[in-house]
C-alpha cells in the first residue's frame, strides 16, 4: 500500500481515530494501525476485568485492512477466559512487553487465553500469571478440584511467533500448541514450583513445523511434552529443571492415533529433573509410532532418568489388559549426551515386547552415577553404538 492516503478516506479515518490511539506508517510503506487496550477501557490495576477491552482491540485489529497491533501498555490486567479467533485480514501483533495478564482466581477449565483459526499472529513479550497456587494446593491435598486451565493455547492456526513471553504459575499446562503449522516459540520463560501438578511448560500436539528455541523452563511436570500427530519439530537451546524433562508422549492411549516423526532436540541442559530425554507410551494396543528422532548435545545435571524409553505406562489397574504397547519406535539417535544421573540406571530402554524398538543409535554418550559409570538396561531394543558409550550399550 502507498504512503499516500486517499483524501476520500479522511472523514472515515478521523472517525476511526477516536477509537484508535494512533496510526503509524511503517518503513515498508504500508499503514499499521495500533489499538491500545487502555483507550478501549482496560484498567491496568490487576483486578478490574479487562476482557472486553482486549476482545474489542482484537476484533478491530483482526478486521483491519492493514497489519495491526494490539498494544497493551505497562501494568497488570485481569482477563477472564478469552478467545481471539480468526480469520483476520492481515498480520496482527500482540504487543504486551512490560505488561502482565492475570488470570481470575476462580479456576477455569480448558484454556485461559486462546488463539484459534488465526494465521499470521505475533505475540511479543509480556507475562502471563495463571494464579495456579490455590488449585495446586487443592490437588495436592487430594480433594475434588477443577482441572484448571492451560494459560495460553494456540489452536488450528498457522504462521505464529511467540517471542519473549514469560508464563508463570499456570493452573495446568503453560503453553499448548495444538493442530498448528509453522509456529516459532523463542526466548520464552516458564516458571512454576517443582511440586505444582500438571504444569507442563510447552505441549505440542497435532502440529507440524514448530520451533522452540532459547527457552528456560522450571516447572512441576514436563518442560516440553510432545503429543500425537507432531512432525518436523525443532527444539534447541533449552534449560530445563526443575521438571520432568522433555518427553515424547504419553502416546498410544488410543488405538487410532497419529504418530510422531522428525523431531530434533538439541542443546539442552537438564538440572535436577525427573527425566532427561524420554519417550513414553501406554502399554495398550495402538497404531501410533515414533520415528526419526535426534537427541543431541544434552547435559544432565543429576537427572533421575537421563535417557529413557518407557513403553509400560499404565497408571491404573485394568487399563492395559494386554500389557503391551502397539506404538512402534524406530530411528532414534542419542548423540553427545553427557553428565550425571541421579539413579544408577542412566540409560533405560524398556520397549514393547510385541513391537520392539529398532535402530536406536548411541553416539558418544557418557553418563555417570555418583562419580562412577552408571548402568544401562535394555528390553526389546535393538540398534548400534559408535564412539565412546558409557555405560556400555546393551542394545541387541
Ligand atoms: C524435519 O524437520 C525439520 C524442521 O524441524 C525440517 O527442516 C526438515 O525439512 C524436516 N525433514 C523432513 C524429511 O521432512
Ligand atoms: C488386546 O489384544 C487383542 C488381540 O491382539 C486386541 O484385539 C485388543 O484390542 C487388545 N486390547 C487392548 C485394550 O489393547
Amino acid at each position: 500500500m502507498a504512503d499516500v492516503i486517499n483524501t476520500s478516506l479522511l472523514p472515515f479515518l478521523i472517525l476511526l481515530n477516536i477509537f484508535v490511539s494512533n496510526i503509524v506508517s511503517t518503513s515498508a510503506g504500508s499503514t499499521s494501525t495500533t489499538y491500545n487496550v487502555v483507550s478501549l477501557g482496560a484498567k491496568a490495576d490487576g483486578r478490574t476485568d479487562s476482557s472486553r477491552a482486549f476482545l474489542s482491540a482484537w476484533s478491530s485489529a483482526c478486521a483491519s485492512n492493514a497489519a495491526a497491533t494490539v498494544f497493551v501498555p505497562k501494568g497488570s490486567y485481569l482477563l477472564r477466559n478469552v478467545v481471539f479467533s480468526g480469520q483476520c485480514k492481515n498480520l496482527v501483533t500482540f504487543q504486551i512487553e512490560g505488561a502482565t495478564l492475570v488470570a481470575p482466581s476462580d479456576y477455569g477449565t480448558d484454556s485461559w487465553i486462546t488463539f484459534e483459526r488465526v494465521s499470521g499472529v505475533k505475540i511479543l513479550g509480556g507475562t502471563l500469571d495463571g494464579q495456579g497456587a490455590g488449585l495446586w494446593a487443592c490437588k495436592n491435598a487430594g480433594k475434588g478440584c477443577p482441572s484448571g486451565a492451560t494459560s495460553l493455547e494456540i489452536t488450528n492456526s498457522r504462521e505464529i511467533l511467540i517471542s519473549g513471553l514469560t508464563s508463570t504459575n499456570s493452573q495446568m499446562f503453560h503453553i499448548v500448541i495444538h493442530d498448528c503449522e509453522n509456529v516459532k516459540v523463542q526466548g520464552v520463560q516458564v516458571t512454576a514450583p517443582g511440586n505444582s501438578p500438571n504444569t507442563d511448560g510447552i505441549h505440542v500436539e497435532g502440529s507440524s513445523g514448530v520451533t522452540i528455541s532459547r527457552a528456560t523452563i522450571k516447572t512441576g511436570d514436563d518442560c516440553i511434552s510432545i503429543g500425537p500427530g507432531t512432525s518436523n519439530l525443532w527444539i534447541e537451546n533449552i534449560g530445563c529443571g526443575p521438571g520432568h524433562g522433555i518427553s515424547i508422549g504419553s502416546l498410544g492411549k488410543d488405538k487410532n492415533e497419529q504418530g510422531v516423526q522428525n523431531v530434533t532436540v538439541k542443546t539442552v541442559v537438564f538440572s535436577g529433573t525427573e527425566n532427561g530425554v524420554r519417550i513414553k507410551t501406554w502399554a495398550r494396543s495402538s497404531q501410533g509410532f515414533v520415528r526419526g528422532v535426534l537427541f543431541e548435545d544434552a547435559t544432565m545435571n543429576n537427572a533421575r532418568n537421563p535417557i529413557i524409553i518407557d513403553q509400560q505406562y499404565c497408571p491404573h489397574d485394568g487399563d492395559c489388559p494386554n500389557q503391551s504397547s502397539g506404538v512402534k519406535i524406530s530411528d532414534v539417535t542419542y548423540r553427545n549426551i553427557k553428565g550425571s544421573s541421579a539413579s544408577e540406571i542412566a540409560m533405560n530402554f524398556d520397549c514393547s515386547h510385541t513391537n520392539p524398538c529398532s535402530n536406536i543409535v548411541l553416539d558418544n554418550v557418557d553418563l555417570t552415577y555418583e562419580n562412577k559409570v552408571a548402568t544401562a538396561s535394555c528390553k526389546s531394543a535393538d540398534g548400534s553404538a559408535t564412539g565412546l558409550v558409557h555405560p556400555a550399550s546393551c542394545l541387541a
